[in-house]
């Protein structure tokens, strides 16, 4: 079944015919900080095959995770549900979650990408990578360590240090080569900087393009997405890129999660845990992942062929995600100190 098939209408069908454990009829409110349509349509799922109701609140995780601090005790919400290990591990950090006990989670995620005490589980992966303009002589950038390498003065777009990918990036680097090494890394990086850090994973990707900096720093979906498009001028961009996949001599690319977990005041405990297993379901794997281009967690699972064409296979950082993501605050002071803007 090709994944257009799955998200344009027989996944409610292939869905039912799954051990998608089904429970008396309830709700579940979901508080999400993903947005996609094809999401939409697995939630729609999940109701067919369990008859559980679905509410959906969208908003940014840093919102999010005020609004559910706010509400305290008193909240509604059964599930936070966001991208980056950074804001799982924040609102983990805050008491947020509590533990979800699933057999079926337990099987299908592997060990490294789930929170060590069940707080939250990741249901996608995406790759934080380097890109540079074809033509560029870049010999020898094979790292991330590289890019601090004065080599590549001014020749490197990539986002603010406010940006929560970059922080679990750096978050990955501490917990590699500790404080004081990253603090210099990030000196060599803020002094290879083309411009000071502005817009998005994607104006990266186009300033690189467009000859503004020879190298940007961004996650595989962003590029992915561009090649899926339907407007010459961004697949023009693509054409104009070369990926590199760092660290393939050592521990591998940085690898991010999106994922969720359980409330600690959730109203419908029961009910949540039905929904994070079926995440994990092989029919939402597949088109969970694909709503975003990215890859699905639990093995066996295929993904979007952009991302074959684009990356091919390569070696991934096994770190578990709760450690970068745990070190969030001291990457973002490291940044700060360092003149990371
Ligand atoms: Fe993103």
């Amino acid at each position: 079944m090709t994944f257009r098939a799955l998200l344009g209408g027989t996944l409610v069908a292939a869905l039912a015919s799954t051990a998608v454990p089904v429970f008396a009829d309830g709700e579940l409110n979901l508080y999400t900080a993903r947005h996609y349509d094809s999401d939409i349509v697995l939630f729609e799922a999940f109701t067919e095959a369990t008859g559980i109701e679905v509410n959906v609140i969208e908003d940014k995780a840093g919102a999010l995770i005020e609004r559910i601090k706010a509400e305290g005790r008193n909240s509604p919400g059964d599930i936070f549900m966001t991208a980056d290990a950074g804001n799982l591990m924040s609102a983990a950090a805050d008491g947020m979650f509590q533990s979800a006990v699933s057999e079926t989670l337990e099987a299908r995620i592997p060990e490294n990408l789930r929170h060590p005490d069940g707080l939250w589980f990741a249901f996608t992966k995406r790759a934080r990578i380097i890109m540079v303009r074809k033509g560029v002589d870049v010999e020898g950038l094979e790292t991330y360590e590289d890019l601090a390498d004065p080599t590549y003065a001014d020749m490197i777009c990539i986002r603010s240090s406010g940006n929560i990918y970059n922080q679990s990036l750096v978050g990955s680097l501490v917990a590699v080569h500790g404080e004081a090494a990253t603090a210099e890394w990030v000196q060599g990086l803020v002094a290879n900087m083309a411009r000071d850090p502005e817009s998005n994973d994607t104006g990266q990707i186009r300033a690189v393009a467009a000859g503004e900096c020879d190298i940007a720093v961004a996650n595989t979906y962003y590029l992915a997405r561009l090649a899926r498009s339907d407007d010459p001028a961004d697949l023009a961009v693509v054409e104009a890129i070369d990926v590199i996949l760092p660290n393939q001599d050592d521990r591998g690319v940085h690898v991010n999660i999106s994922g969720a977990g359980v409330l600690t005041n959730a109203p419908n405990p029961d009910n949540a845990v039905a929904f994070l297993e079926f995440l994990a379901s092989d029919e939402a794997q597949l088109a969970f992942a694909e709503g975003n281009n990215e890859w699905p967690t639990v093995d066996g699972i295929a993904h979007a062929t952009v991302l074959d064409d684009l990356y091919g296979d390569f070696i991934q950082d096994d770190i578990n995600p709760a450690v970068f993501g745990g070190n969030r605050a001291d990457a973002l002071r490291i940044m700060e100190a360092n003149g990371w803007k």
